[in-house]
């Protein structure tokens, strides 16, 4: 089995990659030939700053590996290291129908939040499609607002297999339904574009403040409350123990506990969980050559699949 996911670089990684994308590609690796790359095309849709991009770049390479990226099991790598995908994005921009790519739900969401209507926005699942269809992946670890674009990409192979003969494998979404949608701190979907995130890698103070600042009720200390429709237990939930989950619920409908002693308490899950990677990513910071080889052999193990796909479409279309 081949697992291929990406991840834009255009801000910082915040708990719902974390659980949505990121923990469940770290988790597949053990279950397949994985690759994992840092989306800087896609993220030029987005961002203008070129210092910017790469500053992000770095991070993320940063995050994943503290995150538990094993580069012995996972090809690692930047997207702009396999240009490939750019040549078989034509070559499916030229079967892609506009009414696939008008129907897609983020073109029209990024647009409504003010970025650009650019070309490249409009074309960036059928470039998501060619990284998908570049090494053959038959899984595609995303969260659930990536789920579209992973069938943009299977109706983009199926057309072409059918038009110029079998070339691509048909890829599936893996979602995780059960963290499909990480609330942020205002009960909205966790997203850096709403300013609402709990950073993977922040700590000390600032780390409290923004875990303090979680939308809650406003019951009183002594009233019972409900758990299922509180937005710091459904983050507690995430990072506890079913016996654990049972014991803050039942403090929850006892009344009697303030939400300030569940901020608390996720607070502590948090640092728990957070507190090795955050030492991982000191170290990996003072050794960033070791980091830049890790991508760049990502990268050569990536683009020996990616030019071999290429072939076979450029064959296949009759560019040679
Ligand atoms: P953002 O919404 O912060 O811009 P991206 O769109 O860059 O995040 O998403 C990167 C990956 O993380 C995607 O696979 C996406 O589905 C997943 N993801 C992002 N936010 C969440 C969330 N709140 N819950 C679950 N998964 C998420
Ligand atoms: N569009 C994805 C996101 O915003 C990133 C991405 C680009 C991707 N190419 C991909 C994800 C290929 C999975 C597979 O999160």
């Amino acid at each position: 089995m081949r697992i291929l996911s990406g991840i834009q670089p255009s801000g910082k990684l915040h708990i719902g990659n974390y659980f949505g994308m990121m923990k469940p590609a770290i988790e597949l690796q053990e279950q397949g030939e994985a690759y994992l790359f840092i989306a800087n095309y896609h993220a030029l849709t987005s961002v203008s700053d070129g210092a910017a991009l790469r500053e992000m770049t770095t991070d993320v390479a940063l995050d994943f590996l503290a995150c538990g990226i094993d580069p012995e099991k996972t090809a690692f790598y930047r997207q702009s290291d396999v240009p490939e995908v750019h040549e078989l994005a034509w070559l499916l921009s030229c079967l892609c129908p506009m009414g696939l790519l008008e129907r897609c739900h983020s073109y029209k969401d990024k647009t409504a939040k003010g970025i650009a209507a650019t070309h490249g926005l409009f074309a960036y699942p059928v470039l998501m499609a060619a990284d998908i269809l570049a090494v053959n992946s038959n899984v595609v670890p995303v969260g659930r607002d990536q789920k579209q674009h992973v069938e943009v990409t299977r109706d983009l192979a199926i057309k072409f297999n059918n038009q110029y003969g079998e070339v691509f494998t048909i890829p599936e979404p893996s979602i995780r339904e059960s963290v499909a949608v990480v609330p942020g701190v205002d009960g909205q979907k966790m997203s850096k574009s709403y300013d609402n995130t709990i950073e993977i890698f922040a700590e000390g103070k600032p780390l409290k403040k923004r875990v303090m600042s979680i939308v809650t009720d406003s019951k009183e200390l002594d009233d019972p409350k409900d758990p299922d429709t509180c937005n710091v237990f459904a983050l507690y939930k995430l990072l506890s123990t079913e016996d654990e989950q049972a014991a803050l619920a039942e403090r929850y409908r006892a009344g009697g506990m303030g939400y300030g002693h569940a901020k608390q308490e996720l607070l502590e899950k948090l640092n728990e969980h957070f507190a090795p990677m955050r030492e991982k990513r000191r170290e990996l910071e003072a050794n960033m050559d070791y980091v830049e080889d890790v991508l760049r052999a990502g990268a050569e193990k990536a683009s020996i699949l990616a030019r071999e796909t290429l072939n076979k479409a450029r064959q296949a279309v009759g560019l040679v």
